[in-house]
């Protein structure tokens, strides 16, 4: 393997995001340290709130003017911090193809979807229009759009809400970028569509070898579609690794109060499910120790007083940040249904 080749896709290194805000700037992301490897996916929870869109915006370099970024983001091995606003987004753009959580709101409805399509590639990769209109044609076959030459001169109403999500990713895959991220991009379909999209996903992510990040606040949706899992709770990276391992074995306290809040396939019916008490903590008035710690029932006095040091696991990928983490368990059998249903059992 190259060197380039073995360079993360995407880097963030000790990122920090503040609003500015008086008395003091809100702090949305504390000291995010994460990479994306190429040809993997990444999944990105947490509940709302927790800072995942902010995250993904920041990278993007969309994030609103209010917003104060920190720290290093390296995309294929280059600082975007060092260059200028409009170089960034040409690279960016390029480089990162995105698709947002809700169609109806993300596509123009006086526009037709073909054009919406192609915009990307006209900007940022300068191709001519006969170029970008069949690039955006072949596209449409593949995400799934019957009669693609017809449907690229229709308007959004035309499509259900799933077909417009289908054409949202047409349009993110139009430069034909190394990293497509997905931010809720199915929270707001039914859940049958929401499977038929994600599974699309994750088809188009392996075979056009890319790398994949799917921010969702399910972990059901991340389950069997990513390698990695990162969990963000309040602004910080609570716990990351491979997803297998997070989900078999949980060592912060959130990602297990995650878990036993999804439903359990083996239950009986109309069992009532687990709730993690409490509110996720306020952007004002931020208290000292983990962010988790007013909801947490293993929380003792450090947790009120220090941030937790991100720690790791046997397997030095593993890593969280607990003072009191669970145990490393030798044979994890914890939810395995999840594992199971989406996948990480056989992978
Ligand atoms: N423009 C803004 N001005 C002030 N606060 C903001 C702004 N945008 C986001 N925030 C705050 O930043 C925090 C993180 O928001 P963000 O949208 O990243 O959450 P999220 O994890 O994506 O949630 P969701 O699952 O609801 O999409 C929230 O507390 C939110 O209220
Ligand atoms: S650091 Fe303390 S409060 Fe936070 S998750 Fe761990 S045990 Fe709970
Ligand atoms: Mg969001």
């Amino acid at each position: 393997m190259t060197e380039q080749q073995d360079q993360p896709i995407l880097a963030c290194r000790d990122m920090s995001c503040l609003i500015k805000a008086r008395p003091q700037p809100l702090k949305v992301l504390q000291h995010i340290d994460f990479s994306v490897r190429r040809r993997t996916a990444l999944g990105i929870v947490g509940e709302s709130g927790a800072g995942k869109s902010m995250l993904i915006k920041s990278i993007m370099g969309i994030a609103p003017g209010s917003v104060h970024v920190e720290g290093h983001i390296t995309v294929d091995g280059e600082d975007l911090s060092a260059m200028k606003p409009r170089d960034r987004a040409r690279f960016i753009g390029r480089k990162v193809g995105i698709v947002f959580q809700n169609p109806m709101t993300s596509l123009n409805p006086y526009v037709p979807v073909g054009r919406q399509i192609t915009e990307a590639c006209r900007q940022h990769l300068g191709l001519s229009g006969d170029a970008a209109r069949q690039r955006a044609i072949d596209l449409l076959t593949v995400v799934g759009i019957a009669d693609p030459e017809d449907c690229y001169d229709y308007y959004p109403h035309h499509f259900s809400g799933g077909m417009k999500q289908r054409i949202m990713i047409a349009a993110g895959l139009i430069c034909q970028p190394d990293l497509l991220i997905a931010d809720e991009a199915t929270t707001a379909l039914d859940v049958t569509v929401q499977k038929e999209v994600l599974d699309l996903l994750q088809t188009i992510q392996q075979e056009r070898q890319m790398s994949m990040i799917l921010v969702s606040h399910n972990l059901g949706v991340v389950a069997g579609r990513t390698d990695e899992i990162l969990v963000l709770y309040g602004g910080h990276i609570v716990e990351y690794g491979p997803t297998s391992d997070v989900f078999r074995n949980p060592r912060h306290r959130y990602t297990e109060a995650l878990l036993s809040a999804m439903p359990q396939m083996d239950q009986p019916a109309h069992t009532r499910l687990r709730t993690i008490p409490g509110q996720p903590p306020s952007l004002v008035n931020q208290p000292p120790g983990c962010p988790f710690a007013p909801r947490c029932s293993a929380a003792e006095g450090p947790c009120h007083v220090s941030m937790p040091e991100m720690k790791s696991g046997v397997d030095n990928r593993h890593r969280f940040a607990c003072h009191f983490p669970l145990e490393q368990t030798a044979s994890p059998a914890i939810r395995q249904d999840i594992i199971t249903e989406g996948g990480l059992a056989h992978g």
